[in-house]
């Protein structure tokens, strides 16, 4: 997809790999970025507005955790840039301490952004169909213990990327969908971990979390700008280390029919 003249929302705008993003998109000489975040930086955004003037560059309020603000900042910003072509659901939480809030920001608020979105983005319903991005993780490739939760979260959120791309699906709505999933990425989300972990005690898992090698968000996010422009619908795609890697997940189960 040719970004150039394109209604972009992302959620998480400003967090660490958000950030970078929407730096890499505001290259592409969009026509509108809507940022939903929990809470405003108005220095970047002020900054993004002066350095982009041909782009409206917006701040939505949005705690991912409560629907109707889902609601009305799409519904804004609809009103605002007439349609929606791309979002990328880019809002996080790591800590498996908090574990109704991290379902609720990982996955149940990543689906109702999603099925909102769909609402004025599919061409059956007056939309003009385009791409949602969703960004998982390499914890919801395979379980990721030391965050049992987050991993659970995460798994969840592939997995529904992956239904929402069906081929029967995209015929009716003309909305694309795309997992992301990272691996580490220096950002805040990776602070203060011995505070989250699944459990208080300690294990060998935690020194090797520490470990990892991490990439900076700015890697992250030229390559996740990348997939967004070279998007393949139902694609899920590993962002390690400043490489992209398409991961093919293959069926376990086939149905048999009763006929
Ligand atoms: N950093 C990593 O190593 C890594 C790896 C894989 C996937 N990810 C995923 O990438 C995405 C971005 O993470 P990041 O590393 O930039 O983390 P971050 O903590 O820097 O950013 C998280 C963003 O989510 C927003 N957010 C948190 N709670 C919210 C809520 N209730 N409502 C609305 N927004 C909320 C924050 O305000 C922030 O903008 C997340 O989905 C994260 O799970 C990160």
């Amino acid at each position: 997809m040719d970004l150039a003249g394109k209604n972009v929302v992302y959620l998480g705008g400003f967090g660490g790999i958000g950030q970078k993003c929407v730096q890499e998109l505001l290259q592409r000489k969009l026509k509108t970025l809507a940022i939903f975040d929990l809470t405003e930086n108005g220095d970047i955004l002020a900054s993004w507005k002066s350095e982009n003037p041909d782009t409206d560059v917006f701040y939505q309020k949005v705690d991912i955790t409560q629907k109707s603000d889902i609601e009305a900042a799409y519904k804004a910003t609809t009103e605002r840039c007439g349609h929606i072509d791309v979002v990328v659901n880019g809002s996080g939480l790591m800590n498996d301490r908090l574990v109704e809030l991290t379902i609720q920001i990982n996955l149940l608020g990543v689906i109702n952004s999603t099925l909102t979105a769909l609402e004025y983005m599919d061409k059956s319903k007056g939309g003009k169909g385009g791409l949602i991005v969703n960004i998982s993780s390499v914890a919801g490739l395979q379980p990721t213990p030391l965050m049992a939760i987050y991993s659970a979260a995460k798994t969840g959120v592939t997995t529904f990327t992956r239904g929402m791309s069906n081929p029967i699906y995209y015929a009716h709505t003309g909305v694309g969908f795309v997992t992301i999933c990272p691996g580490f990425t220096d950002t805040g989300l990776l602070e203060d971990i011995d505070n989250k972990t699944t459990f208080t005690y300690h294990t060998p898992m935690l020194e090797m979390f520490k470990k990892v090698k991490r990439q900076t968000a700015e890697v992250c996010a030229r390559n996740l700008v990348k997939a967004i422009e070279q998007a393949k619908n139902g694609s899920v795609l590993m962002l390690e280390l400043g490489e992209t890697q398409e991961i093919d997940i293959p069926p376990h189960w086939t149905p048999k029919l009763d006929i």
